[in-house]
């Protein structure tokens, strides 16, 4: 193998322009490809910045030209030579090196490849589960290089804004204790105290919050999170957050602050000027008009609540939703009346998997009703109906009705998002961001009969709901806010319980004795007793920031190497089994899993 002495890298191959024209090179990089025109070889060098056509002419130097005809695709070569035009009639224009070529008079190969799994080109449509096994050479494909720059970039602004902004970057623990954002935690078992283990963050909550108490005024990180739980397309076990806490301040304060992030965020990276503030919607709005606590606003498909005009419409299905507690909404779809009763089936299907129990629809087309529920209603309840939802010739109407509201929400919020995707009507370069407000403070786990917190058990109520806080927990509306951009919570925090008191009331209001909020939290609960100041912070999900802003459609687009839904990684093939003797050491006996 040939070695670089003595050939320095001139430019990286992407950057030659008309104005290189004359200039002796030297380029560094990977075989796109090599094409071999009888007495002209053609080689495309490709590294990180793009690719350049490198040219070897038989009847310049022959010996050169033999050993530029051994090079195969993905061979690492060093090329020297002096960049020329290509003349009128061979100019690429896809290419922005596409008016010049590099007459080559050296060649040294670096490093052989064989023929690799698939070819190294743009959008490849290779199967996901080999691009991950040969993930290095996944990412060796220009859209997954810029996004991978994308992302460096994002990461990069937030370093300077925050800095620019007076926060401190401050590293925390990865092995460490449980933190109670509400998933599973990745357990680590510790050798020097055997049956004791170390849990991976589920993010830095608690650090960041003692920062403040020691004093530090204004934290940020870019931290990793370990979650276990079930992964979707917007979703890892390990994630990336763009992390921050503030020492004397207000919700505003917070939200303004991260205001200021995104507008430079988007106006560097996507050259679009956000307007400030950012428009802000209580959670109560959001779930009434959207069924979803991250509203895409990029369309409409708005829920209506029907229930009072069907009451008493004798349909048992509406009625029966309506006498257990529950709601009946619809959302009117502009020029729905073309799906087909085939689609509206599969829409059907579709709100089932989030527990609604049917969909009824209606369509209005050529002044002709179709309707799977209007036959059981009366001309006037129906006529009502049309009329509040406004439907139009040409609409569909589409209803849930459920004995619970959160199944009424669920449902229809996704559907509307649905109906979105297949009618094509999200505009990709557009972007609605909003501030989500108000959440409740506190949610009811029907599961374990008790209240849990909504965001985490430190975020503070808002002041003029705490007296309900015993007498009706349901009401207490949290300090807390989420960022929503076109549908995808990027971001969320709140401002933190720091008087000792409230945070003992919070933690009863949750159930805990005395003793287990102690046993889990009490360095924190004495902490608060030494001088707290007030506080707040938020946490950006980078890995959707980046996939926002780089219109990526799954995460795992995002993150060089990423897990797939199992959990496992491919290429090194994680989790694996260890040795006997590394569990021995850890004291850990591994049974047979239980067949359920
Ligand atoms: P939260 O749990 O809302 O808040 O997380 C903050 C943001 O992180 C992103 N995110 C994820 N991204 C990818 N994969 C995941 N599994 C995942 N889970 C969350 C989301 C989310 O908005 N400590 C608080 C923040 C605070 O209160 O300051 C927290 O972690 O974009
Ligand atoms: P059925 O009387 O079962 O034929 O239902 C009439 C229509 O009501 C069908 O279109 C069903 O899909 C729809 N439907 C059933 N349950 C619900 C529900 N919970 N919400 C809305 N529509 C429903």
């Amino acid at each position: 193998m040939e070695t670089l002495q003595g050939l320095k890298r001139t430019d990286y191959c992407g950057m030659f322009r008309p104005d290189h024209i004359g200039q002796k090179v030297t380029v560094y990089g990977w075989v796109q490809r090599a094409r071999n025109l009888g007495g002209l070889i053609f080689i495309d060098l490709r590294d990180r910045t793009g690719i350049v056509q490198c040219t070897f002419d038989e009847a310049i130097d022959k010996a050169l030209f033999d050993r530029a005809f051994t090079v195969r695709s993905e061979y690492v070569l060093a090329i020297s030579g002096t960049v020329r035009s290509r003349g009128e009639a061979a100019i690429n224009n896809k290419i922005p090196t596409g008016s010049i070529e590099i007459l080559a008079d050296e060649l040294r190969i670096l490093s052989k490849a064989e023929t690799t799994p698939f070819e190294i080109v743009e959008n490849s449509d290779v199967n996901d589960m080999l691009r991950l096994k040969y993930r290095y050479l996944d990412l060796r494909r220009p859209d997954m290089q810029r996004t991978i720059a994308l992302r460096h970039r994002i990461s990069k602004i937030a370093r300077d804004y925050f800095d620019d902004n007076g926060f401190y970057e401050i590293e925390t623990p990865i092995l460490t204790k449980s933190t109670p954002e509400g998933a599973r935690d990745y357990l680590v078992p510790s050798r020097v105290h055997p049956g004791k283990f170390y849990a991976l963050p589920q993010s830095p909550q608690q650090y960041k919050q003692l920062l403040m108490l020691s004093g530090f005024d204004r934290y940020m990180q870019i931290t990793r999170c370990f979650r276990d739980e079930d992964l979707r397309a917007d979703r890892q076990p390990e994630f990336t957050q763009i992390d921050l806490e503030m020492s004397f301040v207000e919700q505003e304060d917070v939200m303004a602050v991260n205001e200021g992030f995104l507008k430079r965020l988007f106006s560097e990276i996507l050259g679009v000027e956000l307007t400030l503030p950012l428009p802000r919607m209580p959670y109560q709005e959001a779930m009434d008009r959207f069924g979803s606590d991250k509203p895409d606003l990029r369309f409409g498909y708005e829920l209506q609540n029907i229930s009072h005009l069907v009451k008493d419409c004798g349909f048992q299905v509406f009625t029966g939703a309506l006498e257990a507690g529950g709601s009946v909404r619809a959302i009117r779809v502009e020029g729905g009346a073309k799906f087909t009763r085939k689609e509206i089936d599969s829409l059907g299907e579709f709100v089932k998997t989030y527990r609604a129990k049917g969909l009824a629809w209606l369509k209005k087309a050529n002044g002709e009703l179709s309707s799977s529920f209007a036959k059981f209603l009366s001309e006037e309840t129906l006529n009502a109906i049309l009329e509040f939802c406004g439907v139009q010739d040409g609409d569909a109407l589409f209803i849930v009705a459920d004995a619970k509201d959160d199944t009424v929400y669920a449902s229809l919020g996704a559907l509307r998002c649905e109906i979105a995707k297949r009618l094509d009507v999200i505009d990709p370069n557009r972007y609605e961001l909003l501030w989500i407000t108000d959440f409740p403070l506190l949610e009811y786990d029907e599961e374990e009969n008790r209240y849990a917190a909504k965001h985490h058990p430190f975020t503070a109520p808002k002041d003029e709901d705490i007296e309900f806080l015993e007498s009706d927990p349901a009401r207490v509306r949290a300090k807390a806010y989420d960022i929503v951009i076109n549908g995808s919570e990027a971001g969320g925090g709140s401002i933190r319980i720091y008087s000792p008191e409230l945070q003992s009331r919070m933690f009863r209001a949750l159930g805990f004795t005395e003793e287990r909020a102690n046993e889990q939290f009490g360095h924190l609960i004495e902490a608060f007793s030494y001088g707290a100041p007030p506080h707040g912070g938020l946490a950006f999900g980078l890995d959707r920031l980046v996939m926002l802003l780089s219109g990526a459609s799954s995460i795992r687009d995002v993150i060089a190497f990423p897990k797939v839904q199992n959990a496992s990684e491919l290429m090194m093939a994680s989790p694996d089994v260890v040795d006997d003797a590394q569990l021995r050491e850890l004291c850990i006996d591994i049974k047979p899993v239980e067949k359920v």
